[in-house]
């Protein structure tokens, strides 16, 4: 996965645009396609104290809403960790929304002020598809890209 290619290719389309949805939609398109292993790649959008509702994605559908208390998403967006998960069905609570998917990987997504917008939640058919090197190098293209977010 080049991230510096698509860190380029974000930077000039996002240039300049401050609607988190349009972000949102235009990083889940470029994303998914130039990662591998992503069989969905998508955002869930906080939309109310502690309730993240679904966003701009790719792949089949996604569960429409997600309290923090539930999922690998919720577990993001409530301890604003990174969430890296090599097998789902190992991780208590997740939520299935394909049974093909085996591997997760969820990012809390901030803009410049701290607030917390969402989070990025790619998910996997292949096993620990995902690293901490995609992590720490996704959270530094979330964090430019969101950082004059609205
Ligand atoms: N697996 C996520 C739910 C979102 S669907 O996978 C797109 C979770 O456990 O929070």
């Amino acid at each position: 996965m080049d991230y510096n290619a698509l860190s380029r290719t974000l930077d000039a389309l996002c240039h300049g645009e401050t609607d988190a949805v349009a972000l949102m939609a235009t990083v889940a398109c470029e994303l998914h396609h130039a990662h591998p292993l992503s069989d969905w790649t998508g955002f869930y959008r906080v939309v109310a104290p502690e309730l993240l509702k679904i966003g701009p994605y790719q792949g089949g559908h996604g569960c429409l809403v997600i309290p923090f208390s539930r999922g690998v998403c919720g577990a993001a967006a409530r301890t604003g960790q990174a969430q890296i998960v090599p097998d789902v069905e190992l991780f208590p609570g997740h939520i299935a929304c394909a049974s093909s998917t085996r591997s997760e990987l969820v990012l809390p997504v901030w803009n410049g002020a701290g607030r917390l917008l969402g989070v990025l939640d790619l998910d996997s058919n292949t096993e620990a598809a995902f690293t901490e090197a995609d992590a720490e190098a996704l959270a530094a293209i979330m964090s430019r890209i969101f950082k004059d977010a609205e």
